[in-house]
Parts: C-alpha cells; sequence; structure tokens
C-alpha cells in the first residue's frame, strides 16, 4: 500500500463543481499531490482562481467555466481534455445542487433542474470518456450522490429521488464496464461544511469539515470503493433508517429533521 500522495502524483484528473465546496477541496488536495486536473463549473472567475490554487500547489489545471447541463458543452470538454492529456484517468461527476421541494407546494421547475443538474449532468459528464477507457481497458467514474439517496426525505423529493437515481446508474454502468477494466464508484457524503449546507433550514448531524470529507474521498477512491458512504455515525444512522417500516419512518424522519413548516420550494 503506497502513499495517497504516491497514488495520485501524474494522474489526469477531471472534477466537475470544482469552483466551490467538496469540489474545490478535492481539487486542491489532489493538486498538492502532484496530480493534473480538468475542472469544471460555471462560475468563471472562482474556478479560475481555484486553477490558480491548484497549480500553487503543486498541480496543474486546465478549467473550463462549462454548464453540467449542456451535453455539447460538456462533449466538447471532453475532446478537449483528452486531445491535451491523451487520456484520463479518474473522472469525478461531482456538480450537483441541494434543494427543498415540499410535496404540497410542489414546484415542477425546480424538480427538474434538479433532475437535470445532478442526473442527466451526471451522464453528460462521464459518457464522453467511456470510449477512451474501454480502449486503455483503465479508467475510474465517480459520482457524488448522497446519504439522502437511500430514502425518501422530508420536503426533498426532487433532491433524494435524483441523488438516488444517481447511485443506481452508477451501479448498472458500474457493472456493464467491469468487463472493460474500467471501475466506478458512487460516493455518498453526509453532511459536509461547504456552502449548499451553509443554512439552517434542517439538522444536521456530525457534519464534517471538507478537508476531513476529501481526504475520506481520496482513500475510498484509491480502494475503488464501489460505493461508499460516509461519515461512519451517518452511514449506521442511514442503514438503521433502511430497517424501518414505512409507518416508523414517516413518523420519525419529520420529527428528528427538525424542518419548518415554512419552507418554500427552492434549489440549495
Ligand atoms: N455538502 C453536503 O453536505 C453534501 C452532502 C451530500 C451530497 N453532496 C453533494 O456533493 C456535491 C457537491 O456539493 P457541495 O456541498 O460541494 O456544494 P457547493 O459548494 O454548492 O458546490 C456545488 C458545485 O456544483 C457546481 N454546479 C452546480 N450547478 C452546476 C451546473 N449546472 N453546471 C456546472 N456546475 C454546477 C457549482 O459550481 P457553479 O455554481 O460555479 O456552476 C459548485 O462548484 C453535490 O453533488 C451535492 O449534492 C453534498
Amino acid at each position: 500500500m503506497g502513499s495517497l500522495q504516491d497514488f495520485y502524483r501524474g494522474k489526469n484528473i477531471v472534477i466537475t463543481g470544482a469552483s466551490s465546496g467538496i469540489g474545490k477541496d478535492l481539487a486542491l488536495v489532489f493538486a498538492g499531490w502532484g496530480a493534473r486536473l480538468a475542472l469544471s463549473a460555471r462560475r468563471k472567475e472562482l474556478l479560475d482562481e481555484v486553477g490558480v490554487a491548484a497549480e500553487k500547489a503543486g498541480g496543474e489545471a486546465l478549467v473550463y467555466p462549462v454548464d453540467v447541463t449542456d451535453r455539447a458543452a460538456m462533449q466538447a470538454m471532453a475532446d478537449d481534455v483528452l486531445a491535451k492529456w491523451g487520456h484520463v484517468d479518474i473522472v469525478i461527476g461531482n456538480a450537483g445542487v441541494g434543494g427543498l421541494n415540499p410535496a404540497d407546494r410542489f414546484d415542477l421547475d425546480i424538480h427538474k433542474r434538479t433532475y437535470d443538474i445532478n442526473c442527466m449532468g451526471l451522464a453528460y459528464t462521464l459518457m464522453p470518456y467511456i470510449p477512451s477507457m474501454i480502449a486503455r481497458k483503465s479508467g475510474h467514474l465517480v459520482g457524488v450522490s448522497s446519504l439522502a439517496a437511500f430514502r425518501g426525505r422530508p420536503n426533498a423529493a426532487s433532491y433524494s429521488s435524483a441523488k438516488s437515481a444517481q447511485g443506481v446508474f452508477l451501479e448498472a454502468v458500474r457493472m456493464d464496464l467491469r468487463k472493460h477494466g474500467i471501475k466506478v464508484s458512487a460516493v455518498h457524503p453526509g453532511f459536509v461544511e461547504t456552502p449548499m449546507t451553509a443554512h439552517d433550514e434542517f439538522n444536521m448531524p456530525f457534519k464534517i469539515g471538507v478537508r476531513e470529507s476529501s481526504m475520506l474521498i481520496a482513500r475510498a477512491l484509491k480502494k475503488a470503493k464501489p460505493r461508499f458512504l460516509y461519515p461512519w455515525q451517518m452511514k449506521w444512522l442511514v442503514r438503521f433508517e433502511g430497517l424501518l417500516p414505512c409507518a416508523a419512518y414517516d413518523w420519525l424522519l419529520p420529527r428528528v429533521s427538525g424542518q419548518r413548516d415554512d419552507i418554500r420550494p427552492r434549489t440549495l
């Protein structure tokens, strides 16, 4: 077992959602270990800053101000990255939006947006790299889902079902690509301190810092874990919830989640 630095040094890594939060911190950590990075997000200024910080930390960085819902732009980004580097070792589809969408005030536009970014965006991110990975018989595709993926969450029909779709999508893709030597991982974070969780609309037990999250993800990807749930306290809570019958789940979750009654539909 070599060190994380030995493992990631010189690796070609694509990260979406790299302007902020989990994606930004992963970029800085991988850069510090000498990785080559292709970073994307919509907010160009923030992304440029991350690119500069990544190069200062010791990595190389290409930046692409691209919306993950723009299929043609995501394909063009992949074409450019592959033309420049020849191959990609790891693609991390991390871009995502959270969201609240209470079913008694359901907003179909927010629902569609949540699916477009989290689900279609993940497919537009990963799929362009598959042909070159098949040709090399290697590569690692990663999607950042959530611990909200395993049961419906109060006021989060859009978010939890989109995250669930991501997890199931990644599992099916994993099976299909195994014979080609391509690894696939679904990462399921609990609560991590990022701009997405910088609000008090509901309780966030066992919230961890973003650097701790990056180190946990880096270790899990090195082991090519097919499914990675963290932090461990939340993983066990989610496993416990999974055992509850519907009546008990429906009674318990709204009480422990600490949500107000006046929540309005919105993305986070
Ligand atoms: N933080 C948590 O507690 C938590 C828990 C479970 C799962 N997650 C998941 O982790 C991932 C990262 O979240 P985070 O907490 O780091 O949130 P964040 O700080 O809000 O970052 C989200 C990132 O996604 C990018 N993004 C959003 N919409 C995009 C679009 N249409 N096109 C391209 N990029 C887009 C944002 O960049 P631009 O706005 O610049 O485009 C930003 O870089 C998400 O998939 C989220 O669902 C987070």
